[in-house]
């Protein structure tokens, strides 16, 4: 079972695919009906169903996989930080129904900024008393997505061969890539060529962003991105094991710092089975965790993930009055 919301119609019909979805739920503010009708004629043996605005609660019913990319995207110029304001209360609102009538679902979250809805969703499954970490992820696949297509665009290696693992959140400077642990990572020259890949990866939202002029931000590609993760999740809770994905999810890792963290995470049935240490990183890797390259706001990576979480928890009392 697994339910979907706004934008992502390419999430969907990869949904309709997938083997292991055997209920698709669509759910939105219009035209989740239609696009379920039309999808529904895809001949594979899944249920496909859209609901209209005021039945959320019967799409959410019992649901064991919720993927929310509600909410509004970037224009250029802005910081996914910026949308706080609108995206903060939808996800609130479409948390609160979940963890009314499928607390046990595992919630995949799309809506930006990242860095913050996942700390709403966990504080509204917590005042419901139904938060359980192992099923809370922000689905920060685009970034690893984009870190193979770029690194294998400059070592001439087949995308899927070519694995990155990105670490630390979904914004801007938080997102790390940890080139020195895929196998094309020594075909890039330390210094620029290094420096511009990071930063393209880091930044790799932008430039869809500023690409689609005003019309909104990545939909294809995180729709592409989204539905990988549902699968592998959806795959680990079938029994398949070594299942790895990185997600941005409650970790121990730096826990002094940071409450929510990226890295690469061992799934299982129950979601989060094991988030193990970091690897060896090398000294640029750890400039870009621990040193500031946020000049405006003078933060590294744990400030600025802090700062999006504290924002998240002190504007909560007024989005979850
Ligand atoms: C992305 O990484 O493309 C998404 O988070 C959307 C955005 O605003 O950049």
């Amino acid at each position: 079972l697994h339910l979907s919301l706004r934008r992502q119609r390419q999430m969907c019909i990869r949904d309709r695919l997938n083997p292991n979805v055997t209920d698709l739920r669509l759910y939105d503010i219009r035209l989740a009906p239609g696009v379920a009708a039309d999808l529904g004629h895809i001949n594979t043996p899944s249920q496909c169903t859209g609901y209209a605005q005021e039945n959320l609660e019967q799409a959410l019913e019992g649901a064991e996989v919720i993927v929310i990319p509600a909410g509004v995207p970037r224009k250029p110029g802005m910081t996914r930080d910026d949308l706080f304001n609108t995206n903060a209360s939808i996800v609130r609102d479409l948390a609160k129904a979940a963890a009314k009538v499928s607390p046990k679902a595992h919630m995949l979250i799309i809506s930006n900024p990242v860095n913050s809805t996942v700390p709403i969703v966990a504080e509204v499954f917590k005042r419901a008393g139904v938060y359980d970490p192992k099923r809370l992820f922000g689905v920060t696949a685009l970034d690893i997505v984009r870190a193979s297509t770029f690194l294998s665009g400059i070592a001439g290696s087949k995308p899927a061969d070519t694995n990155v693992p990105v670490i630390g959140g979904h914004s801007g400077v938080t997102i790390v890539p940890l080139l020195s642990q895929a196998q094309q990572g020594s075909s890039v020259s330390p210094g620029e060529q290094y420096e511009k890949l990071v930063h393209r990866i880091q930044f790799g939202g932008d430039e869809v962003v500023k690409a689609k002029d005003g019309a909104g931000s990545a939909t294809l590609s995180m729709a592409y991105a989204g539905a990988v993760f549902a699968d592998a999740l959806l795959r680990a809770m079938h029994g398949e094991k070594g299942v790895k994905q990185c997600a941005f999810v409650e970790s121990p890792l730096f826990k002094d710092q940071v409450q929510f963290f990226a890295s690469p995470v061992e799934l299982g049935p129950n979601g989060v089975e094991n988030i193990p240490a970091l690897p060896q990183i090398t000294a640029e890797e750890q400039k870009l965790l621990f040193l500031s390259r946020d000049l405006r706001e003078g933060r590294d990576v744990f400030n600025t993930v802090r700062a999006e979480f504290n924002r998240a928890r002190e504007e909560l009392h007024l989005i979850l009055e």
